[in-house]
């Protein structure tokens, strides 16, 4: 029986999920993900707990699976993206702790190079902007504050690397120091539109080249690791949003997926066109293969499933994440609650590093059901912010259906919420685990078990469909009050 192991690497878990040949799930193995916050702003992670845990539940999925090494056809890595990291090349270890995509220990540096007038041509060559969330600051940062790292990187004994590259160096023991087109273009030192590192990228953020990993297709043959009792390729690699777009099966242009972990992200597809931003969004490969680049424009939210946390571990106002749906069903339809979940800033569109969150139009009658209302409406309406953005970014993307995964699709309540809000119809998918399944396929399609995107919507099923009623007058009004909400929070 042929197996395909997928590897997804998260900010606060690590998972592993055996597929069989036909893409259904047959086991899982997870383990959470300690973070660390030295500092306010900050966030870290342990470089060496992300290559034993997932070790570990790679091992543990292919038991539970009661699959043998010879029977895994191929290993599919995905990964939190932007996290940076840099380690020796002679011994694989991490030259300290990875400042994760959330850390913002960089903001100050993106300011003055934004002050200097460089954001138009950053966007112009990588699609994204000067925001410390991307990993090209944080990677100078560990140059600069290390000591002897810059030395040592220019004389080419350090390799840089996103959680993908590291895990590939250490799955093979450090015969390969490669990436994948998707993780490379999150860097802010790849042209997305050539496919390579980019020289004045390199010389404006003070990389030296010698550590930077080969840059791949998503489905290539990356290496192969002996490391788990026999020797298994690894052959298929994304970032995680990019793996959910494929595991999703949005292959064609106009197609859109949201996944709500701890933040939203939104990757419209729009095909071999690379569309500039006008609305501040980003531009990204969702997929390269066979040397050809599929573009998606990006919507990233910061606080979508957190929010939720924080209303039961930091207000302590629900005891678990799907009380706050049933309390939402109980809302006073009269009240105008709103909460704005600033609490590190806003993502797309707005790029407010320094905006914090506030809960807006309280009065005596509020209590936690208004307030859980207006948490799980604010990740709703993020969302339409996003399509928004999207629409007027890219007309072409005319009438659409949201394609949702992650945690906080679980709740129906915010599902319907979703769909009214946007006027759209919402899909959720029987595998809810789309980020997994995306790297299982790239796997299976370069070991030649699968077909090629847009042959194979097949492994897509949908469990269910949440149609709009809300009226439109009604859904416009709310948008507009959220959108006043926005404007109290924002610094500028
Ligand atoms: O860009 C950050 C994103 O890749 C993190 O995803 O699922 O680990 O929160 P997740």
């Amino acid at each position: 029986m042929t197996a395909l192991l997928a590897l997804d690497q998260g900010t606060t878990s690590t998972r592993a999920i055996a597929f069989d040949a036909a893409l259904v799930p047959r086991a899982m193995a997870q383990i959470e993900l300690p973070q660390y916050f030295p500092a306010p702003g900050w966030v870290e992670h342990e470089p060496e707990d992300i290559a034993a845990h997932s070790l570990r539940v790679l091992r543990e999925a292919m038991d539970r699976s009661d699959h043998a090494p010879a029977d895994v056809a191929g290993i599919g890595i995905t990964n939190q993206r932007e996290t940076t990291i840099l380690w020796e090349r002679a011994t694989g270890r991490a030259i300290g702790r990875a400042p994760v995509w959330q850390d913002r220990r960089t903001a100050a540096l993106c300011e003055t190079l934004r002050e200097a007038g460089h954001e138009p041509l950053v966007t112009a060559r990588t699609g994204l902007l000067l925001d410390p969330y991307f990993s090209a600051t944080k990677l100078a940062w560990l140059l600069d504050n290390t000591p002897g790292a810059r030395a040592a990187a220019t004389r080419g004994e350090l390799c840089f690397g996103t959680v993908d590259s590291f895990l590939l160096f250490r799955l093979t023991e450090g015969r390969v120091h490669a990436t994948d087109a998707t993780n490379a273009a999150r860097t802010l030192l790849f042209d997305i539109r050539r496919g390579e590192w980019d020289e004045e990228m390199l010389a404006l953020f003070r990389i030296p080249r010698a550590i930077l990993p080969e840059v791949r297709d998503c489905a290539s043959r990356f290496g192969e690791t002996r490391l788990l009792g026999g020797s298994i390729p690894i052959l298929g690699m994304a970032g995680d949003q990019q793996a959910a777009t494929l595991g999703q099966a949005c292959f064609e242009p106009g197609m859109i997926k949201s996944t709500y972990g701890t933040g939203c992200f939104a990757l419209l597809v729009t095909g071999e066109e690379a569309v500039a931003s006008q609305n501040r969004l980003l531009t990204t490969i969702a997929w390269q293969l066979e040397g050809r680049r599929t573009y998606a424009l990006e919507g990233s939210i910061f606080m979508a499933g957190a929010t939720v946390q924080w209303l039961r571990d930091g207000l302590g106002i629900i005891s678990q994440a799907s009380e706050a749906g049933e309390l939402a069903t109980r809302a006073d339809p009269a009240q105008r609650v709103h909460l704005v979940p600033a609490f590190t800033g806003l993502g797309a569109p707005w790029w407010d590093a320094e905006a914090r969150g506030a809960i807006l139009g309280l009065t005596r009658a509020s209590g936690r059901a208004e307030i859980c209302r207006a948490a799980l409406e604010s990740v709703a309406l993020q969302t339409a912010d996003l399509l928004d953005a999207m629409r007027r970014d890219w007309p072409a993307m005319g009438h659409t259906v949201l394609r949702v995964d992650g945690g906080m699709v679980a709740s129906d309540w915010t599902m319907q919420f979703l769909a009214d809000i946007l006027g759209a119809p919402v899909d959720r998918p029987v595998v809810p685990e789309t980020t997994a399944l995306g790297a299982a396929y790239l796997a299976g399609l370069q070991a030649g078990l699968l077909p090629p995107p847009g042959d194979a919507s097949t492994h897509w099923r949908r469990e269910r469909r949440f149609q709009p009623h809300m009226a439109r007058p009604e859904a416009d009004r709310r948008k507009a009050e959220w959108r006043e909400a926005v404007a109290r929070v924002r610094s500028g």
